[in-house]
């Protein structure tokens, strides 16, 4: 069966993957293109529907990125959001006048009641607008739909060729009525509504088993977070026994991880997993290190050599499970062309091409916040769903200076305290991190009537949407001297608690 589908065609704007996200809400699948792809490819995928996206060029500009003019005979309904509506008008045979000023902010938007796209709005609402070009005069066959005070054609239609343009941001919060602006859209395509997590799982499970064959065999690595744990299940969904899990205890986990992930995984899930505790090996390797990028190189040294050995009990695989999520495949079809943010630090884990595996990503179409869906679907409790996100180098690169087994366990006592306290203030979910770092500071304290020389724990909880800008949460007092107090007295060599009220950037939220 052909899943209903819109496709959007991404310009640059930092709001693209929203819209997918939006559509997705809306349960309508989704997903994001390359600005030129060819208007036959586009009819290849029997789209339902195409967006074009905003994006930060002017249509004036020289290089700036363009879509296949073909792509408007196509007969399928496209709305041009912002630039889009500016390529849409400019390619069409309107006029957009050349500002050269991309901003974005606050307006007030009145739609034309027969709008097609503003069925049901109020004569005014907030949206989130477009201050750059303007488009001087709608093309040919289309009339204005819409305005704001500064704008007198802030959307336009041509209801007989199913061609819309706004002038806003229907995708983000900020515009007030933009859920219903993308329902009616949605309606106007005539798309079904069906994308949820039982279809996703069926469908990403489906695909895996056309994949592997009747008899292909796969290894999953499970780190002990949601996105393998996922892909996992999804694996296991498609080929039962064939696929074999391996966890690797590198003796860098939070307290209790190792066991709980055996009893989640193996007993509850009843997934295959070989577990290697190869704690003792990493912690050898790391020994006296405390070069941050020199720990994270032993680790993944270590992770790659203690896998291949493992092979020698899970046996022969071809195929290897990864847990790759749609945004970092949608870093490759932007316009910026494959992603100038190399993320050097993310490749603790991951394994050599050399070791010849065929790749099976069955989240690569899924955002975050669809895997956790998932996970529930496939039985994952929702404590463990909405974890919040743990480096692969662990508790390396939080115990600073040398790592070593009692420095790692004062650390995991001093964790699980403020864990323990951020999830009873019912702040757990809310926050993007929260963890505790052992630092290689000792200073004077009293405890009784004793001088104490002791070590110092730095507690940090940051706020952010993808870990690439973050800022430090304004925690109650209350509960920061709960913490203290309770770490201060319950962990031998702690006598300094103290917490980090720095921003990213220009501070990173891991510190090292
Ligand atoms: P930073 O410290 O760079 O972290 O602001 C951004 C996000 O990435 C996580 N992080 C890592 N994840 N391997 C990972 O898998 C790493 O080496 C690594 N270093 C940082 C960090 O926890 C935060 O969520």
């Amino acid at each position: 069966m052909q899943r209903d589908t819109i496709l959007i065609l991404d310009f640059g704007s930092q709001y693209t993957q929203l819209i997918a996200r939006r559509l997705r809400e809306l349960s309508v699948y989704s997903e994001i293109l390359a600005p030129g792809t060819r208007a036959e490819s586009l009819h290849a995928r029997h789209p339902r529907g195409i967006v074009l996206s905003g994006g930060p060029d002017s249509v004036h500009q020289r290089g700036a990125p363009r879509c296949d003019p073909k792509l408007f005979e196509l007969g399928v309904p496209v709305v041009g959001i912002c630039y889009g509506m500016q390529l849409m008008s400019h390619v069409l045979g309107g006029e957009v006048k050349r500002s050269g000023l991309r901003e974005y902010g606050q307006a007030v938007f009145s739609p034309l009641a027969s709008g097609a796209l503003f069925r049901g709005l109020p004569p005014r609402s907030r949206v989130w607008a477009s201050h750059g070009d303007d488009v001087r005069k709608a093309p040919p066959g289309f009339r204005v739909t819409g305005s704001t005070e500064t704008n007198p054609i802030a959307a336009i239609e041509n209801p007989a060729r199913q061609i819309y343009g706004i002038m806003f941001h229907p995708e983000v919060v900020h515009s007030e009525e933009g859920s219903k602006v993308l329902a009616n859209f949605l309606d106007l395509t005539g798309c079904r509504r069906d994308w949820n997590a039982r279809s996703f799982v069926e469908e990403a499970s489906e695909r895996v088993r056309e994949q592997v064959g009747p008899k292909g065999r796969v290894i999953c690595a499970l780190s002990g977070g949601v996105d393998s744990a996922v892909t996992a299940l999804i694996v296991q969904r498609a080929v039962g026994a064939r696929l074999t899990c391996v966890f690797v205890d590198n003796g860098l986990l939070r307290k209790d991880e190792a066991a709980q992930v055996r009893k989640r995984f193996a007993e509850r899930l009843r997934l295959q997993v070989v577990f290697v505790d190869a704690s003792r090996r990493f912690l050898k390797q790391l020994a006296g290190v405390s070069d941050p990028e020199r720990k994270r190189k032993i680790i993944g040294r270590e992770f790659i050599e203690v896998f291949r050995s493992s092979m020698r009990k899970t046996g022969k695989a071809e195929f290897l499970a990864q847990g790759t999520l749609y945004p970092d495949v949608i870093e490759s079809v932007s316009v910026r062309g494959p992603s100038a943010v190399i993320k050097s630090h993310h490749n603790v884990g991951g394994l050599p091409k050399a070791m010849k595996f065929k790749l099976i990503e069955p989240l690569r179409f899924m955002f975050k916040d669809e895997v956790r869906k998932a996970g529930l679907e496939l039985g994952l409790d929702e404590e463990f769903v909405h974890r919040q996100p743990f480096p692969g180098p662990g508790l390396a690169v939080r115990c600073l200076g040398p790592v070593a087994k009692e420095r790692l366990d004062v650390l995991r006592e001093a964790d699980l305290i403020f864990v323990e306290e951020i999830k009873a203030a019912s702040l757990y979910r809310k926050l993007w991190q929260s963890f505790a770092v052992l630092l290689p500071v000792r200073s004077v304290g009293v405890m009784g009537d004793d001088r104490t020389y002791q070590h110092t724990i730095a507690l940090r909880a940051v706020e952010s949407l993808d870990g690439m800008t973050a800022d430090w949460v304004r925690l109650p007092y209350e509960l920061l001297a709960r913490v203290s107090s309770r770490i201060v007295n319950e962990v031998r060599g702690i006598n300094r608690v103290v917490y980090d009220v720095s921003s990213k950037p220009p501070s990173t939220i891991e510190w090292e």
